[in-house]
């Protein structure tokens, strides 16, 4: 026998009835970046919700095993109180560890694949990279072996931009999310902001929306 269509319960998000809702339906990729700079406290904001600590041994995202094999590294250049460079988010302890100064953003956003010059108007540059090697040996077990691990860590990658995504619509923030560069390029930055034996996932611009500046 055929099966009919199902006809859904309608789906009406509003900001009254259900917040998660009403974010999925604002949420938008910004491209246009204005000149105001973020705070620190935004930029937490954003480093919390991408990979912040919610409950011991937990994350804002959801993790294969809780390995966690992903780090945020957080690229600023446009942020006030925070002096131009590159730094670790370590998560644990919600602090963010510098790794190189200077304004770095021109230098990451000249690896992507298509005219994405806009980006580095972004206040800041979000990358996710993960120790596929950790995740690999550590999934060795399941079939294909040696890949599924890296899906996982792929697949938290997705999980992250989207809470980055969300957390920059709710705070009435802009974000985009950036998967189109040269993995050899971003690697091949000297100084270093990849960590060492990590690939890149995704960049993320995060910055004032144009459109919204007064
Ligand atoms: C895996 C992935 C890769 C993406 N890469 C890029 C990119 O390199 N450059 C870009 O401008 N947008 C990129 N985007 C954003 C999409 O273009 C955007 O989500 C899409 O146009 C839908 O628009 P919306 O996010 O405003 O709903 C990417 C999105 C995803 C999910």
């Amino acid at each position: 026998m055929t099966q009919s269509e199902v006809p859904l319960t309608p789906v009406r998000p509003t900001a009254a009835t259900s917040t998660l809702g009403s974010l999925l339906v604002r949420r938008r990729s910004t491209r246009s970046f204005g000149p105001r700079p973020l705070s620190i406290a935004q930029v937490a904001l954003m480093a919390w919700a991408a990979q912040g600590r919610t409950t011991e041994g937990h994350r804002s995202c959801p993790s294969a095993h809780a390995l966690y094999p992903i780090t945020l590294t957080v690229i600023a250049g446009n942020v006030d109180g925070l002096a131009a460079g590159a730094y670790r988010y370590d998560a644990e302890r919600h602090v963010l560890i510098p790794v190189v100064g200077g304004d770095h953003r021109d230098r990451v956003a000249s690896t992507t694949l298509a005219d994405q010059g806009w980006l580095r108007h972004a206040a800041a540059l979000l990358l996710l990279s993960g120790d596929m090697d950790a995740a690999m040996q550590h999934f060795a077990d399941q079939p294909p072996q040696g890949r599924r691990g890296q899906r996982y860590v792929w697949l938290e990658a997705g999980h992250a931009s989207q809470n980055i995504y969300l957390q920059a619509t709710e705070a009435g923030l802009g974000a985009v999310l950036v998967a189109g560069f040269d993995d050899d390029q971003l690697l091949g930055l000297t100084p270093a902001v990849v960590p060492s034996g990590q690939h890149p996932l995704a960049l993320l611009g995060i910055g004032h929306p144009a459109d919204q500046e007064g």
